[in-house]
């Protein structure tokens, strides 16, 4: 036998059986972005891998260890499977100048890409959906897209979620922040762990985000954003906390959030779960107001959020959330020459009215046909022999109910197969 051709690790199949559980994922995020007014974007799943380093930054996980990049040797091109979203749709609002229109509120949903360590609602190909409003500089824009994801969990019917906001100032604010923490974990050094080391001149705020126990008591005492915060960020923190206390949205501030990408400044979020184990976002963002610049558009605000859609559908199940998978109305079972041919006429028949229809293929009795219309979990089997077929009606049969079966009339099968 010839050697069976796996999955790549950590990329997964979406089986029949789960699918429908993504189609009601899909649709209700369809429905809560239109309620909002988020219009979709599509973008690659490939981009050059500048692209990436640019915005995401050099000195970060995702580009460092993560990247799927690859030189296409058909030119020499440096591309890399997009591992998030937000730099591709700012590259395409820039490309194809949006915002000349106006501040947009967009999104996308697709799979990413990295290449992480596989373990339960960890993957190297995931799913996310992604918002982002470019071109909106207030707290109320922020406030909005929390808002929204509230509406999103109650829609989906998952609890529990906790909201963690924090604030990372201004680049300014930053850069004094970064001058005083390199400062503090100089004196340090020794107790510093290699990655730390690494970081320590190029990115001394990730050494915060360390899981290291033993550099836990160092990382405690750093120094804390919020004392070297411009005024600014300040208010525009505070806004934020405001309106989502009217709304009614309950939060923690944790001003140890550090996001694993670089471009964010001023707010940064995440809606956290204890019931996934150590992947506990399920959904995080922020502002990134330099980024669009950065990339070489002109100076714009923007803020977003992605969640994973994966660890989402995981958290649903575990939040009791019971969905249905849309099963045929009826199955058709037919036996003779006359008979298929009225079968196949009352399939396409049925389906011309809305009716969801499988029609039977492949032959044998009519008991073993009968077996697979209760195994599709259609509502009616809808029985025709030659009988039938020269009466213009069809045996209606219904499978769920314990009601009798009876002979129908062609036109008169629709209206009773929906009600
Ligand atoms: P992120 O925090 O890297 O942010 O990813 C967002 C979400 O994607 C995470 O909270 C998690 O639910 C999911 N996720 C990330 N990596 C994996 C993985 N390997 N397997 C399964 N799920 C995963 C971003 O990607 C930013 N672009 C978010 C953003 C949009 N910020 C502003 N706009």
């Amino acid at each position: 036998m010839a050697k069976v051709v796996k999955a790549v690790r950590g990329m997964n199949d979406i089986l029949p059986g789960e699918a429908y559980q993504w189609h009601f994922f899909e649709q209700t995020v369809q429905d809560w972005l239109a309620m909002y007014g988020y219009r979709c974007i599509r973008t690659p799943l490939v981009e050059h891998t500048d692209l990436f380093v640019r915005s995401i930054g050099e000195v970060t996980d995702i580009v460092e260890k993560e990247m799927y990049s690859f030189v296409d040797h058909l030119n020499n091109d440096r591309l890399a499977l997009r591992p998030e979203g937000t730099a591709a749709c700012v590259r395409a609002v820039i490309e194809h100048n949006l915002l000349y229109a106006g501040p947009q509120r967009l999104s996308y949903s697709g799979p990413m890409f990295r290449h992480e360590r596989p373990q339960k609602g960890r993957y190297r190909q995931f799913h996310q959906v992604g918002v982002e409003a470019l071109g909106y500089s207030g707290p109320d824009i922020d406030a909005e897209l929390i808002v929204m994801c509230a509406r999103l969990w109650q829609m989906l019917g998952i609890t529990g979620l906790r909201l963690e906001i924090g604030t990372l100032g201004s680049a300014e604010s930053r850069a004094l922040h970064r001058t005083r923490l390199i400062k503090y974990f100089e004196q340090y050094a020794k107790h510093l762990d290699e990655d730390a080391n690494r970081r320590l001149h190029t990115n001394p705020l990730r050494i915060l985000d360390s899981k290291n126990p033993e550099m836990q008591p160092i990382i405690e005492q750093a120094p804390k954003l919020i004392d070297d915060l411009d005024e600014p960020s300040r208010i525009h923190f505070e806004m934020l906390q405001l309106l989502l206390r009217e709304q009614g949205v309950q939060f923690e501030i944790n001003l140890r959030l550090v996001r694993g990408l670089d471009y964010y400044n001023r707010t940064v979020f995440e809606w956290v779960t204890d019931k996934l184990g150590a992947q506990s976002a399920v959904c995080a963002g922020g502002r990134y107001d330099g980024l669009i610049e950065q990339i070489g558009g002109k100076p714009a605000p923007a803020c977003g959020f992605a969640m994973g859609v994966e660890r989402l559908l995981v958290l649903m199940h575990e939040c009791g959330k019971e969905i249905e998978p849309l099963l045929p109305d009826a199955y058709i079972v037919h036996q003779g020459e006359q008979a298929t041919s009225f079968a196949w006429k009352t399939a396409e028949f049925l389906r011309e009215t809305g009716c969801r229809v499988i029609l039977h293929c492949g032959g044998g009795s009519f008991k073993s046909q009968m077996k697979k219309a209760d195994a599709s979990g259609a509502r009616y089997a809808i029985i025709i022999g030659d009988d039938e077929a020269s009466a213009g009606e069809v045996t209606l049969k219904p499978m769920r109910l314990a009601a009798d079966q009876a002979r129908v009339d062609l036109h008169a099968l629709s209206d009773l197969i929906k009600t």
